[in-house]
């Protein structure tokens, strides 16, 4: 059910399923899209999260908000590279990719995203990030979680998988497949990342409504 109006075709040749992600947040308050990203951007994105990690420009990321940030790999244990317009062709390219999915969530569902802000994310082997919300106490700007995964050839017995927590106690295991996207209203889901037996990539983004 494309509608001919929509920038469908960022990345020509794969036609982008909107319309399935809006009736999925609607639903049930995520997505999962397998195939969301073509495999040459996955893998473009990948060899730059590689190569910021070779240049030392991935950090070990905070939790909280200002002056209350800290590091807690006991709660969180990603190193973290926040990406900018105009740092490569692959992050431009993404970036194209999530502004059109904005757009159409603020057409399908009256969204009213404005904007985003997004990081690539190294979890090395036996790291993860526990059970928790996306959007601050403090702070709502955050509306729905974008979260795309970079990994060629994930294997189910490495674990990573990112476990969604349903409201009724049940849960729903995603592998980070290269490719995948899951997107989820970010006051919401409760989520976590479990442990894994290799490297596990992701680019981890926030739309955000501008406050008022
Ligand atoms: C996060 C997060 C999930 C993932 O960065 O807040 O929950 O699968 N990431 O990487
Ligand atoms: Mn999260």
């Amino acid at each position: 059910m494309l509608r001919p109006e929509w920038p469908v075709h960022v990345d020509a040749r794969i036609v982008k399923p909107y319309c399935a992600i809006a009736d999925d947040i609607h639903e049930q308050g995520w997505s999962e899209q397998p195939h969301f990203l073509s495999s040459a951007l996955t893998h473009a994105l990948e060899a730059e999260c590689r190569a910021l990690a070779g240049a030392g420009a991935l950090n070990p990321a905070q939790i909280g908000r200002g002056a209350e940030r800290v590091c807690k790999p006991d709660v969180r244990g990603d190193c973290i590279h926040w990406i900018k317009a105009g740092q490569s062709a692959a992050c431009d390219a993404y970036l194209a990719e999530i502004d059109a999915l904005r757009l159409a969530l603020n057409r399908e569902l009256c969204a009213g995203l404005d904007e985003f802000e997004g990081h690539f994310a190294w979890y090395a082997p036996g790291t993860f990030y526990v059970r928790h919300r996306d959007r601050f106490r403090n702070d709502d700007s955050r509306v729905i979680t974008v979260i795309a995964y970079l990994n060629d050839a994930w294997q189910t017995e490495q674990g990573g998988a990112l476990r969604l927590h349903a409201d009724d106690g049940g849960v729903r295991d995603i592998e980070p497949v290269g490719g995948r996207v899951v997107v989820f209203l970010s006051a919401d889901i409760e989520h976590e990342v479990l442990p894994a037996t290799r490297d596990r990539m992701s680019l981890a983004g926030w739309f955000r409504r501008r406050r008022a």
